[in-house]
């Protein structure tokens, strides 16, 4: 497996690999990896001849407050795990590398942007859409993979690539979950023992949701009360949304009678934690 930090050096991998006729598959992550990031990889495996993933811990998607310098790091261990699943290269560059002096083009994705984690994180989705945007850049993919744990990440992403006519196809992923049905995150890191157990709750509400609506529920105002109710009875969890929301353009539902996802955001100790349910009513 091959470690690439530079611009210049992943451009010629990549042309390599493309004289060839093969194709790539990328998966952009932040690092730390889980059996979350690992799935991803098995996917673009699948899908693609060659996977390069990128682990670039992404200074413009985190707010002044937020945790860039507590983020949790070991590239060693994300070596040995990414080859394990059959990566070929990882794009491991410095922050300069990617936004050198003078850097001024930042991609906004509007609307979408500023609703659910968009409200308490701001600036959070354009450092998303401009890092992405440069990865799909460099390493020009032919097909990418993205979580559906980071839901509005991924229609955000999605957006940007339609509205821009990039040529990568986006392909989606399903949540993996720890046993106890945790959402897996490099950020479960921050928890304690305790915490840890009280973070079940996000689950075990989305699944209290996706009972209610199976048994017919449809009233937004009704779901969000349970769930709100089933997460300030745990201890030490403070909310910051609980939405249902349209799957596509995550506008606000005050009925579920298309495609819809419930979000939330908690947080727990040191840690904002995210998950989210889809509810299909076709
Ligand atoms: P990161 O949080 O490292 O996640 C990288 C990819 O893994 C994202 O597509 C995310 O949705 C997916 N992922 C994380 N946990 C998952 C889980 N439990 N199940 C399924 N997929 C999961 O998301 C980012 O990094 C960054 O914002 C990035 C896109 C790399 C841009 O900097």
């Amino acid at each position: 497996m091959k470690v690439i930090d530079d611009i210049a050096g992943i451009r010629s991998y990549v042309s390599a690999i493309k004289a060839r006729g093969e194709t790539i598959g990328l998966v952009p992550t932040m690092g730390y990896l889980h059996d979350g990031h690992l799935n991803l990889m098995r996917m673009a495996r699948k899908l693609s001849d060659h996977v390069v993933i990128s682990i670039f811990v992404n200074p413009t998607q985190f707010g002044p407050n937020e945790d860039l310098d507590r983020y949790p790091r070991d590239f060693e261990r994300d070596m040995m795990l990414a080859s394990s699943v059959g990566v070929e290269c990882i794009f491991h560059p410095r922050p300069e590398e990617i936004y050198p002096d003078g850097y001024a083009t930042y991609i906004s994705v509007e609307g979408l942007s500023n609703v659910l984690c968009g409200v308490s994180r701001p600036t959070h989705f354009r450092g998303v859409a401009t890092v992405v945007a440069k990865l799909f850049n460099i390493v020009e993919p032919d097909i990418a993979v993205f979580g559906e744990k980071d839901y509005q990440q991924l229609v955000i992403i999605k957006r940007m690539v339609d509205d821009l006519n990039m040529k990568v196809k986006v392909v989606s992923h399903p949540i993996v979950r720890e046993k106890d049905g945790l959402a897996m995150s490099s950020r479960n890191r921050y928890l304690s023992a305790q915490e840890r157990k009280r973070a079940t709750v996000l689950n075990r509400a989305l699944k209290r949701a996706e009972q209610m609506f199976r048994q017919g529920e449809r009233d937004v105002y009704r779901i969000k009360n349970i769930l709100t109710d089933m997460i300030m009875q745990e201890h030490g969890c403070n909310i910051d949304y609980i939405e249902v929301v349209d799957a596509n353009s995550l506008s606000r539902l005050q009925t579920i009678e298309r495609r819809a996802v419930v979000a939330l955001a908690v947080k727990i100790g040191k840690a904002r934690l995210i998950d989210n349910i889809i509810l299909d009513p076709t």
